[in-house]
């Protein structure tokens, strides 16, 4: 090497490719695909007020780790105040909950499963609240979340002979995921409180029901009912007005079509998960809402 030549360095940026930890009724990794082009190209702030198992919020980051996308703040809130702990744990406490999921997949049997069932919250740390939340997340009857009137949670025990509990890659993933990431256990309509023109706001709220026997819509105490989607429906409106760029998915049905009739509706194709009757647990049409066209 001669000293006029310039030293040059490789920086090996490490990248991250995070997705769901959770499974989650309604969650949308199976929908990126077609949420992808509907996605928009420039916005500096994304705001996700029915996080769930977070699969849009995921994505997001991963087309800004391929730098498809910009953006520099982030904030998730879910009115489930259990499912909010988990990733303010994930965030701050990611190995100290490594270690108690651990201690839970050595536990992991019918008793144990009820006895942790069984818990009261209140009398917790929140980094076991977090453990609690997984173990039982990834134990419980089809992941679903459903509590009773006092909050306990309260499905049973799923059929899985070896369950997979955690993965230590993906919890670390999406630890560094949420590092600059907001969190609130707030319900969905805080959201006028901090959205400004300019930022990118994607609405997946529980589901109109398809018919008024097929309703799945308590993930929380609190019903999602006809009144709900009307005030959602509102608040997509007074956004538009405030120049957010706006996306809502919701079911493909008369009432919530009404709701939208003046913005883009695109119609979307998903395997329905959530169905007692297997003949309807089939490809079914969903609709995606923007208010800023093709
Ligand atoms: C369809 S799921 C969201 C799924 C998510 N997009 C995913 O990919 O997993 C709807 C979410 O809304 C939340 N939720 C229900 N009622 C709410 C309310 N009033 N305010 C805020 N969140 C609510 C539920 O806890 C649930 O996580």
């Amino acid at each position: 090497m001669t000293l006029s030549q310039p030293l040059l360095f490789e920086i090996q940026v490490q990248r991250i490719f995070p997705k769901p930890f959770l499974k989650w009724a309604g969650g949308k990794s199976q929908l990126l695909e077609q949420l992808t082009p509907l996605l928009p190209k420039n916005f500096s702030r994304y705001g996700e007020p029915f996080t769930g198992s977070a699969a849009v919020y995921w994505h997001l980051f991963t087309l800004r780790e391929k730098r498809s996308l910009l953006f520099t703040d982030a904030r998730l809130t879910d009115s489930n105040t259990e499912l909010i702990n988990c990733y303010a744990v994930v965030r701050d406490n990611v190995n100290e909950l490594i270690e108690k999921l651990s201690t839970h997949r050595e536990k992991h049997d019918k008793e144990y499963y009820y006895h942790t069932r069984a818990l009261k919250v209140q009398h917790l740390s929140s980094i076991d609240r977090a453990a609690r939340f997984i173990y039982l997340n990834k134990t419980c009857f089809n992941g679903l979340y459903r509590v009773n009137r006092s909050g306990q949670f309260n499905v049973p025990m799923g059929s899985y002979k070896d369950p997979t509990i955690f993965d230590v890659e993906e919890l670390k993933n999406a630890s560094l995921a949420l590092q600059d990431v907001s969190l609130d256990a707030v319900d969905f309509r805080e959201i006028l409180n901090w959205a400004q023109a300019g930022d990118f706001i994607y609405f997946d709220p529980p589901y109109a029901p398809f018919s008024k026997t097929s309703s799945f819509t308590s993930y929380t105490e609190k019903p999602f009912g006809e009144q709900e989607q009307k005030e959602l429906a509102g608040i997509f409106r007074e956004l538009d007005k405030r120049g957010c760029m706006v996306i809502l998915s919701n079911s493909w049905v008369d009432t919530v079509l009404n709701l939208y009739k003046d913005f883009y509706c695109v119609e979307v194709k998903a395997s329905r998960a959530i169905n007692s009757k297997p003949e309807r647990r089939g490809k079914i049409s969903e609709l995606v809402v923007t208010n800023y066209g093709p």
